[in-house]
């Protein structure tokens, strides 16, 4: 059956609008935003808070109470939102974050983002996530537990975030949340 969007609005209005916002764009730079995101990423990474393969105490207890229906009417509700831009804040670091982005760290063996998640950050359907116009800080958490195997439910990314340092994760993060 197709995603209910009206169910899928009225379950993240109960709850997810107090850290989301209300059109899905998170105005709390450790909330993700949500909008326009594929539904199916959307789906993937409830059902591993739920499981706890994504481990986060708050997210588990949220997508607990999500059934698998309601997890795609949200996500399908959610995905059918705008996304609204953000912007860079580091001017010095922007430009080496846009070279990782587009061209990896070749001597490093560090792929290109832009491979995966598109020149413009919309990420390609159905696994890739959008990640343009995202926090940067969200981005940076996310980059390091990635890299310290918090977040190891991506072998790609793990391997692609394993070998950045710090300087290099918050340069790619400032530049996506600009992108
Ligand atoms: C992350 C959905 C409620 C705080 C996420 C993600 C999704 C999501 C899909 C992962 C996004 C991504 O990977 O890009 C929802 C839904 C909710 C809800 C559908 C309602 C049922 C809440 C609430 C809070 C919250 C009420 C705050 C108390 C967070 C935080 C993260 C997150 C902090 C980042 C977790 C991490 O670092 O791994 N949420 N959310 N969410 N959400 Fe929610
Ligand atoms: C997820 C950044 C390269 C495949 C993510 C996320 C971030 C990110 C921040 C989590 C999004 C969220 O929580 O909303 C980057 C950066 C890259 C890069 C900065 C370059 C340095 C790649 C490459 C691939 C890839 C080259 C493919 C080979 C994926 C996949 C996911 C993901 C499949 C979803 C993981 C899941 O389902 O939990 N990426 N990425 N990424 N990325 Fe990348």
């Amino acid at each position: 059956a197709k995603p209910d969007l009206v169910k899928g609005e009225a379950s993240y209005t109960a709850v997810c609008v107090a850290c989301h916002a209300a059109d899905g764009n998170s105005t709390i730079a450790a909330n993700p935003k949500l909008a326009q995101q594929h539904p199916e990423y959307l789906v993937k990474q409830l059902q591993e808070f739920k499981s706890g393969k994504r481990a986060n105490p708050v997210m588990q207890g949220m997508a607990s109470l999500l059934s698998d229906d309601d997890m795609r009417n949200v996500s399908a509700w959610l995905a059918s939102k705008p996304a609204k831009p953000g912007f860079a804040k580091d001017k010095d670091l922007v430009a080496l974050g846009e070279r990782i982005y587009r061209g990896g760290i070749a001597d490093r063996n560090i792929a290109a983002c832009a491979g995966c998640h598109s020149p413009n950050g919309a990420g390609i359907p159905a696994q890739y996530p959008r990640l343009s116009g995202q926090h940067a800080e969200y981005t940076v958490q996310q980059l390091t537990s990635f890299r310290d195997g918090k977040r190891g439910n991506s072998l790609p990314m793990s391997q692609v975030a394993a070998k950045m340092n710090d300087r290099e994760i918050k340069a790619v993060a400032d530049y996506i949340a600009g992108l």
